[in-house]
């Protein structure tokens, strides 16, 4: 058996700069040539969406591929092309696409009428359902993951009487104002370990409202409770995802799960598990 040695020093880097530089070339050529549909679309788009896309994180470069049908781990793009889908709508078809059961109850129900703006008793059936997986005691619906934990930091305040929301470092949680910092913040403007930076993620937000936000790093349990003894009796809540999504998947230590929640407790802070994306993909019953 022979091993080669990669080549080491600033002409082997150059090497491998170029070769990189050529792939690149040649596939942006091919996606180009393949996704003529998805450019004509985009030339309509973008002069009605942002990027032309319904959300920002959907922009793409040199534009986005638009997808037009999908059928289980399948889907097609508007040229037509074929993709096996591993995102799956952020693992919310965490079924497939257009699964045949999902299609004929959607069917079904959208054939008695959608929206009353009056509880329905399919509503109180699928509440007991989800109160059952999750082990809780109510559930109120919310719209979009925004929505949702909005009312989860509202609820928060409300119960403590206090105003600071706690988050970490680099996760998602929607855009409303109180959690729209440090969500993948560019390296300048990170801060360090010891105490990451709050970087607000848009303009617009209220000009005080870092105030009202701390951050601390994922599975850094000392860093969390150093905060708390500072900062504890200002803090509502701590929203966090038990295992973190919008970097990439960061599994947490379960140690470290259990601690969160031991200091919350001995702080008097709420502890708000987002759950928007692990929800049903971890577990029927959610992250434990
Ligand atoms: C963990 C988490 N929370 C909240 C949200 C916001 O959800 P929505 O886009 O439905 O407002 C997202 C969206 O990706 C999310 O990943």
């Amino acid at each position: 058996m022979t091993t080669t040695v990669p080549p080491r020093g600033e002409a082997a880097l150059e090497r491998l700069l170029a070769r990189a530089r050529e792939i690149a070339e040649t596939e942006t050529a091919r996606l180009l040539e393949r996704t003529r549909g998805s450019a004509r679309l985009y030339e309509r788009a973008r002069h009605i969406l942002p990027f032309g896309v319904v959300s920002s994180f959907q922009k793409g470069s040199p534009y986005p591929i638009y997808v037009s049908r999908g059928a289980g781990s399948h889907i097609w793009d508007q040229d037509g092309q074929e993709y096996l889908d591993f995102h799956g709508g952020f693992g919310a078809m965490v079924v497939g696409h257009a699964h045949p059961r999902i299609v004929e109850a959607v069917r079904e129900a959208a054939s008695r009428g959608t929206h009353f703006a009056v509880t329905t008793e399919e509503a109180v059936e699928y509440g007991e359902e989800i109160c059952r997986r999750f082990g809780l005691e109510m559930l109120r619906f919310a719209n979009s993951g925004t929505e949702a934990t909005m009312d989860a930091i509202r609820v928060a305040r409300a119960a403590t009487g206090r105003d600071v929301v706690c988050k970490i470092e680099g996760s998602y949680h929607g855009h409303h104002d109180a959690v729209m910092f440090s969500v993948i913040p560019n390296a300048d403007v990170m801060g360090g370990r010891e105490r990451p930076a709050k970087a607000p993620v848009s303009r617009g937000l209220v000009k005080d409202a870092h105030r009202y936000i701390e951050v601390v790093p994922f599975n850094d349990a000392e860093a969390l409770e150093r905060l708390f003894t500072e900062r504890g009796p200002d803090i509502a809540c701590l929203i966090m995802e038990p295992a973190m999504m919008n970097i990439g998947i960061v599994l947490p230590d379960l140690a470290y799960l259990r601690r969160v929640r031991e200091l919350c407790t001995r702080h008097g802070v709420v502890f708000i598990y987002d759950e928007i994306k692990t929800g049903f993909t971890i577990a029927a019953g959610g992250a434990p």
